[in-house]
């Protein structure tokens, strides 16, 4: 991965004909150089879409991914299918898909061990709840969903981190610059060698100051990266912003 990275979410959003003119008007408005430092998780049914139209100049993610390589699963996709895609990376234990879904830590731990041992990069995102940082556990609660990187040993460096707030996804709610630099300070003295990205109502008239921190390797962008003038406004800002 290279960053500061920009990675857009595109959640359950998106025809493949709605994907091929978003790509369209991206790879038109944006230099190589720049495209290099951008991914995108489109959703299952338009990766092969936006990888063709890519053609290699942007990561591209898959949202989620079962650890088995095949079986009956139904539903699942696995690693090998999405590497037939072209995919390079994987969304792993989203909020979405710890609350909405109700997806474990253990099925995570293990939907993250299968992605790093298919030889796939993971963004592994971790976040509190509302309540959770009201009732003073936000560090515990991290601290639980960190717990299975220390054990993927050398495939550790196929892991970015993503802190998200579940308080802040969707919601409008930004967390503030000292909210962020806190938790991704706290996460860099934890794993020194591992990039961070911020994820949460992040928008073109607040990327400036998050990605003004140092601890700050770029943002996971939900909705605001539905819009490309929108999304070319954030890589423009951080890019900007990183002196690159
Ligand atoms: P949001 O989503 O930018 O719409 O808050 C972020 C995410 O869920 O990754």
């Amino acid at each position: 991965m290279k960053y500061p990275l920009l990675a857009a979410n595109w959640k359950m959003n998106m025809t493949r004909d709605q994907a091929r003119t978003f790509c369209r008007d991206l790879t038109a408005k944006l230099d190589p150089a720049s495209l290099s430092h951008v991914l995108i998780a489109p959703p299952y049914t338009a990766i092969e879409t936006v990888a063709s139209c890519l053609s290699g100049s942007v990561r591209i993610a898959a949202q989620n991914c079962h650890f088995a390589p095949n079986g009956a699963f139904t539903g699942e996709i696995s690693t090998g299918m999405l590497i037939d895609l072209g995919v390079n990376a994987v969304i792993i234990g989203h909020s979405e898909r710890r609350h909405v879904f109700h997806e474990s830590q253990d099925l995570v731990t293990h939907r993250l061990r299968g992605v790093v041992e298919s030889g796939l990069h993971a963004i592994y995102c971790v976040g509190e709840t509302l309540e959770e940082r009201e009732s003073g556990r936000t560090f515990d609660v991290l601290e639980a969903q960190l717990e299975p990187l220390p054990n993927l040993g050398s495939a550790l460096d196929k892991v970015t981190l993503a802190y998200e707030p579940v308080w802040a996804i969707g919601t409008g709610k930004v967390a503030s610059v000292e909210q962020i630099a806190e938790v991704h300070g706290r996460l860099k003295e934890r794993f020194s060698s591992l990039a961070v990205l911020y994820g949460g109502s992040v928008k073109s008239d607040n990327i400036r100051s998050i990605a003004s921190l140092s601890s700050v390797d770029g943002a996971l962008i939900g909705g605001a990266s539905l819009k490309v003038d929108e999304f070319l406004a954030i890589i423009r800002e951080t890019l900007i912003v990183k002196g690159v």
